[in-house]
């Protein structure tokens, strides 16, 4: 680790470790543009004007999961505190402005702070900040891609570690992923705890508008998909030619995100074309919603003893803690 001098300000430590495989990326884009009906991750979505996009969504007022995932934890802060314990290290999943960590930060008083996040540049503006406002904390960036497999450098957590996944990010996995991914974070919990943030399900009147918001911008972190697309593989997606739609899925329970062609186009990249006919959509994004008791069950399918939720009066987000 660097080492740092006495009397200069502590920085944050930065790992990259995510290095794009490009070629690999190319492949998959290409399988996925081919296939009859498209679909993508929704990592594509962040690249750094997509992170800088997200950024700005979390302040729009029909967003209500960020502004509400704060409510709670600004509300029951003691309480949470006390039902965690001490703490180690925190590590958090998708860090992005680090500001949802900022609010336990006091509470918490864990000795060293891990923000893990895809979108590197971003992550190490944010850390910085971060490290200005609480200059004795330990700091650790990990430009880390975990959508797969949550995989920690060694040496990374000390003492007791505390996983903190805010924003209802495990909502974008679909089922079979989520209790993936939540069964390979318990075999790295051992003796610490999960403190993870969930979607409810609510009124579609109140879903849909949260990702199709009046200032477009939902609409254009969406479009911004298709720029970062042509970046990674060649391609000439004009994103005038698409719009951005999204709908609740009851019978998944789901918010879904595409992009739909406003007329017939054919898209070009080095090797390869695809025509899409009017209409024709690439789905970018799901968001699950889930009910208190539906999330309880998937954190028990993936071996976690739910300990305790907090949920907003309304009953419509909660913050579940979680050991192995
Ligand atoms: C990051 N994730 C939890 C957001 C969500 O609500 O599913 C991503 C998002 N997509 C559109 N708006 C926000």
């Amino acid at each position: 680790m660097t080492p740092v001098c006495s009397d200069s300000p502590r920085q944050p430590y930065f790992m990259q470790l995510f290095t794009q495989d490009l070629e690999a990326t190319a492949v998959e884009l290409k399988a996925a543009l081919s296939a009859s009906s498209v679909r993508l991750s929704p990592k594509f979505l962040y690249d750094a004007l997509g992170s800088t996009l997200f950024d700005a969504i979390t302040r729009l007022p029909e967003y209500y999961p960020t502004r509400t995932e704060a409510l709670i934890v600004d509300t029951h802060l003691d309480d949470i505190a006390r039902a965690v314990g001490p703490v180690g290290t925190l590590i958090d999943l998708g860090a992005g402005n680090c500001e949802k960590a900022a609010r336990l930060l006091p509470a918490l008083q864990p000795d060293r702070y891990v923000a893990v996040d895809i979108s590197a540049d971003f992550l190490a503006e944010a850390l910085a900040r971060l490290q200005r406002l609480q200059p004795s904390l330990e700091t650790w960036g990990l430009g880390l891609d975990f959508s797969g497999a949550l995989t920690l450098p060694d040496g990374a957590v000390q003492g007791r570690p505390l996983f903190f996944y805010p924003g209802s990010s495990i909502g974008n996995f679909d089922p079979a992923q989520a209790l993936s991914f939540l069964t390979g974070l318990r075999k790295q919990v051992a003796d610490g705890a999960l403190l993870i943030g969930v979607d409810l399900l609510k009124p579609v009147t109140l879903l849909e508008p949260a990702y199709d918001d009046a200032l477009g911008v939902t609409a254009a972190f969406n479009l911004n998909l298709l720029l970062h697309l042509n970046r990674l593989l060649g391609s000439n997606f004009d994103p005038r030619g698409w719009r951005h739609a999204a709908h609740f899925n009851a019978a998944d329970s789901r918010i879904e995100m595409h992009l739909e062609a406003r007329s017939e186009v054919t898209v070009q990249w080095p090797g390869g074309t695809r025509r899409f006919l009017a209409g024709e959509r690439i789905h970018t994004e799901n968001s699950h919603k889930h009910s208190v008791r539906g999330f309880a069950a998937l954190l028990a399918d993936a071996g976690f003893r739910t300990q305790r939720h907090w949920c907003d009066p309304q009953g419509w987000f909660a913050v579940f803690l979680a050991s192995a």
